[in-house]
C-alpha cells in the first residue's frame, strides 16, 4: 500500500513518461538507456522513448534488431534514466528487458512508422560495423531519399522493439525547500506497487 503522498510521486513518474513518449519536445522523450557489456563494462545510449504503459509498467523502444545492445539486454538487467528540467525531476528506473522481433505488437509499430523512419533499418551491416569512410551504410538509392515499400521489406527483419518492464523506480525531486526522493518497488505477480520516502 502506498500513502497517498507517495502515490501522487508516483503518479507523477508515469504521467511524465506516458506524456514524453508523445511529446518530442519533453526532455523525457530521450532517455538514457544503460546495458552492461559482454566484458561486464557499463553501456548507454541516448533512445526515443516510443509509448509508456502505467498499467503494464513498461517502456517501448525501436530499435535495429542487428545492433549489440539487443544482444546485451535481451530478458537481462536493464536501466534508465530520464531527467526533466522544468519538473526539477530525476528518474532513475530499473527492470527487465525484452527484446521482441516477431508478433503483432512489432507488427503494428513497424506499419505505423514512416518510411524514412523504416528506411534506418535498411542499413547493410550491424550498426557499429566498421567503415571504411563516414558513412549511413544506407544502400545508395535511398541516401536522402523516401524508400518505396519494396525497398523496405527485407529491412522489417531489422526492426526490433525493445520493452522495458520496469520494477523499480528511483524518483527524485530537487526543491529549495528541500529535495526530495522516494523508492518504488513493483511486485511482479500482483503489479502492486510499493513505496518509501528516502533521504535524498
Ligand atoms: C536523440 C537520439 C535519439 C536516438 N534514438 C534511438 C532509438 O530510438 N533507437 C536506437 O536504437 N538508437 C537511437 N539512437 C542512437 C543510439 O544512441 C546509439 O548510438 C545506437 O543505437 C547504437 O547503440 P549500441 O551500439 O549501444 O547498439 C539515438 C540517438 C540520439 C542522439
Amino acid at each position: 500500500m502506498l500513502t497517498p503522498d507517495l502515490t501522487e510521486a508516483l503518479d507523477t513518474a508515469w504521467r511524465l513518461l506516458e506524456r514524453g513518449a508523445k511529446d518530442r519536445r519533453s526532455p523525457v522523450h530521450t532517455p538514457a538507456i544503460a546495458s552492461i557489456t559482454p566484458a561486464g563494462l557499463p553501456d548507454q545510449r541516448t533512445m526515443v522513448l516510443r509509448a509508456a504503459s502505467r498499467e503494464a509498467a513498461t517502456l517501448r523502444f525501436h530499435t535495429d534488431a542487428r545492433s549489440p545492445k539487443c544482444a546485451a539486454l535481451d530478458a537481462g538487467a536493464v536501466h534508465v534514466l530520464a531527467y526533466h528540467p522544468g519538473q526539477s525531476l530525476q528518474l532513475r528506473l530499473s527492470g527487465t528487458a525484452e527484446v521482441i522481433t516477431q508478433g503483432p505488437l512489432i507488427e503494428q509499430a513497424w506499419s505505423a512508422s514512416t518510411r524514412f523512419a523504416r528506411r534506418c533499418y535498411m542499413a547493410q551491416a550491424a550498426p557499429g560495423s566498421p567503415l571504411a569512410a563516414p558513412g549511413s551504410g544506407l544502400p545508395a538509392h535511398v541516401e536522402g531519399q523516401e524508400p518505396n515499400d519494396a525497398d523496405l521489406v527485407e529491412a522489417r527483419a531489422n526492426f526490433a522493439l525493445l520493452l522495458v518492464h520496469v520494477g523499480q523506480i528511483d524518483w527524485l525531486h530537487l526543491a529549495h525547500t528541500g529535495h526530495r526522493r522516494a523508492g518504488f518497488n513493483r511486485d511482479a505477480a500482483s503489479g502492486a506497487w510499493s513505496g518509501e520516502w528516502r533521504l535524498p
